[in-house]
């Protein structure tokens, strides 16, 4: 905002994405390919969002585009190109919505590692008429080549001279505009070139013969400025993007045993030092608080870990919250709106789908929790499983405070254990317990003397 000032005037912001992205071989327009699981699209509204009115030039399946639009940046607006003609017809195309504002930033929309310092040291820097950002690379291969001279003009790949082949310096596709000038060189656009289309570039000679400047502004850290054309290059940014969210929280203090092989997106936040093993995922809105130790392979999206949380390996936790001091896995799956109360336990081969497990409370082994709701200091026996479903609807499971559930017990749903009540391991609970009653549902073992051997006798085969 305050670069905005600085350079006068409304500012307006065009991103450019009605190009197929042919080379990336998909169903899918180029800008919604999914990254960190974010479309590339998103990355360059967040980075130049904030400094002005935005809208996104959409016709190779505009249609995707649009609704996302629509769904996740409502202020956006969109402007059709119903026929890709080049980067310079999606500036045509766009022509009233920009007479509104005094200058336009113009960006390709395929360059989700650009960060605010962009848009914002363009600002700063322009002059008047046109500035456009440029790079040097040691490959130049692919980008139009910053000829400068006494009339600097940018030369597309397949139009370059020989001799303009080795330039280092190109065009990054990000350019700042005022709006009048732009509007009259849009005018004089042809399609003599290599690709038979309207170059946005060759306005910046336009606005040279205009007698206005036409300033390349260097940028030193090109990886921000890398454009995305394959999966390849859609890997090597979502490698870099990964490297960013997790430099930006070791500097924050949280510890990772091996950083290159954790994924955390862009909307979680740690409140504070944690300890992150190797191949933790952390996506959605997430949150971990202070002292939190993720167990290594663990898969969390949409979570609330709360401090001292002690996760060991292989948690997939869902849309649920784990609250202080509580502990879960290894090899558990948390889904569902559950919520584990303070110092509650899930432990080995469980599964708790939207339920609650109270204050100190245990799911220790091989459980399934659903529509469960555990008070405080419950005890679940290994095996122990909610039939929760009978078909046709879900059953809510209650289970007082203080309840001891013996092992393998099927608590046949809807069903209430009351308070410090107990039952017999293996049983199958179809009624109420009241509180503090011994529960037991299973056929009473009879012993048959003699039986065993009388049977193993006949049938030992030793060869076997
Ligand atoms: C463009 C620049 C090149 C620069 C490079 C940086 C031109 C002529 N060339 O080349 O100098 O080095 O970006 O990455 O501008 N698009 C439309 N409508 C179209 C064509 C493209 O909206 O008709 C959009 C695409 O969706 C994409 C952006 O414009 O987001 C750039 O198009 P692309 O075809 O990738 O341009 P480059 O050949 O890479
Ligand atoms: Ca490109």
């Amino acid at each position: 905002m305050v670069a905005m000032e600085k350079a006068g005037g409304s500012v307006g912001i065009l991103v450019l994405a009605a190009g197929k992205g042919t080379r990336m071989k998909s169903e899918s327009p180029k800008v919604m390919q999914p990254l960190l699981e974010n479309p590339m699209l998103h990355y360059v509204l967040k980075a130049f969002g904030s400094v002005g009115e935005t809208a996104v030039v959409v016709g190779h399946r505009g249609e995707m585009v649009q609704s996302y639009l629509s769904r996740s940046w409502p202020d956006v607006k969109t402007v059709w190109q119903r026929e890709q003609l080049g980067t310079g017809h999606a500036v045509m195309e766009a022509q009233s919505w920009i007479s509104r504002f005094d200058k336009v930033l113009v960006v390709n929309g395929d360059m989700p590692l650009m960060t605010e310092e962009i848009p914002n040291s363009l600002l700063e820097a322009h002059e008047g008429g046109c500035s456009f950002l440029t790079m040097e690379l040691d490959d130049p291969e692919g980008y139009g080549r910053v000829v400068r001279g006494a009339k600097t003009c940018i030369v597309e790949q397949k139009d370059c001279l020989p001799e303009q082949r080795g330039i280092k310096e190109v065009n990054a596709g990000v350019y700042l505009m005022d709006v009048v000038p732009l509007l009259d060189s849009l005018k004089g656009l042809g399609r003599k070139n290599a690709q038979g289309e309207y170059y946005l570039v060759d306005v910046i000679e336009a606005f040279q013969d205009l007698g206005l400047p036409a300033k390349p502004v260097v940028v030193d850290d090109p990886d921000s400025l890398l454009g995305v054309n394959d999966p390849a290059g859609l890997a090597q940014v979502g490698a870099i993007l990964r490297d960013r969210y997790v430099a930006k929280w070791m500097a924050a203090g949280v510890k990772f045993v091996d950083p290159k092989s954790v994924w955390i997106g862009p909307d979680v936040v740690f409140q504070g030092e944690a300890m992150v093993y190797p191949g933790v995922q952390i996506w959605g809105n997430s949150t971990v608080g202070v002292n939190a130790s993720l167990g290594g392979f663990s898969v969390l999206r949409d979570v609330s870990i709360g401090e001292n949380v002690e996760l060991q390996g292989y948690c997939f936790i869902e849309n649920s919250t784990l609250r202080a001091g509580s502990k879960a896995g290894p090899f558990c799956y948390i889904r569902q709106e559950s919520v584990v109360e303070e110092k509650g336990f899930v432990g080995k081969f469980v599964e708790v789908k939207k339920s609650l497990i109270g204050k100190g409370s245990k799911v220790p082994h091989l459980s399934y929790m659903g529509d469960a709701s555990l008070g405080a200091n419950v005890n679940i026996g290994a095996g122990t499983i909610t039939c929760n479903y009978d078909g046709k609807s879900k059953h809510p499971t209650t289970i007082g405070d203080g309840v001891f559930v013996g092992s393998d017990t099927m608590l046949v749903a809807p069903v209430t254990l009351g308070a410090n009540s107990m039952t017999g391991a293996g049983s199958v609970i179809t009624k109420d317990v009241p509180e503090g009653a011994l529960a037991i549902g299973r056929a009473r073992q009879r012993n048959i003397e003699g039986w065993g051997k009388k049977t193993t006798e006949g049938s030992r085969d030793d060869d076997k």
